[in-house]
């Protein structure tokens, strides 16, 4: 892996961003990046299932009945047993701890399904479709303390057609994630962008 910058997706469920992002791995669009572990905190997850079948290392850590902490600190030494370097939240339908947040400061990426700051939290799409909008789409951003709430990297919008429905627009959505979460990956992992109070502003060379 040396050289490398090593990825750690956690998921819970059907893992399609996970998968989007091992596609763009493998079709070298996202050059110098690897899929460290995926890890899951559900035994029968989807991503989790196609990681295996993929080869790639993973790891379940089923965090029902334990307590936030603990849970996370395993998360945690097992990201940094595996040189984790940017750690890729990708449908994992759990909050993270502060001690999680502080072991990778600027190193969380989520994926959430609206235009932040609207309609954070669960059924994202359900609850846009609902309120009416005519523009949705998708926010990749980092993690802190808050729900959906840290820095904006990217969003991709959608116009919502007459003929939708929450199903239909959820699925219209998925597809601009998949973009979208590793483009992300690619303006994060390439360093060249300075964060300035809540604006990430690219930038031509990695600051030092
Ligand atoms: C996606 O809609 C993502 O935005 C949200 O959870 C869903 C995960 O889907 N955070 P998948 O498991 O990646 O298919």
């Amino acid at each position: 892996m040396s050289g490398s910058i090593c990825l750690g997706i956690l998921l819970s469920g059907r893992g399609s961003n996970f998968l989007a992002i091992a596609q763009s791995i493998r079709v070298r669009s996202l050059p110098g990046v690897e899929i460290a572990v995926v890890i899951s905190n559900v035994a029968d997850a989807g991503g989790f299932k196609a990681a295996a079948e993929l080869g790639i290392p993973h790891k379940l850590f089923v965090s029902q009945g334990r307590l936030r902490a603990h849970h996370d600190a395993e998360v945690i030494d097992c990201l940094k047993n595996y040189n984790v370097d940017l750690v890729c939240l990708a449908g994992y339908m759990r909050l993270l701890s502060p001690q999680f947040i502080a072991a990778f400061p600027n190193r969380i990426l989520n994926i959430h399904p609206s235009l932040l700051p609207a309609f954070p939290g669960l059924e994202a799409q359900r609850q846009a479709f609902e309120y009416g909008v005519k523009i949705a789409g998708c926010t990749v951003h980092f993690v802190d303390e808050h729900l959906d709430h840290g820095v904006i990297i990217l969003q991709r919008a959608i116009p919502v057609l007459e003929t939708d429905d929450a199903h239909s627009l959820a699925a219209r959505i998925l597809v601009e994630e998949h973009i979208a979460y590793s483009e992300a990956i690619a303006r994060v992992t390439s360093g060249k962008y300075e964060i300035l109070g809540r604006s990430f502003l690219p930038r031509l060379k990695a600051l030092p």
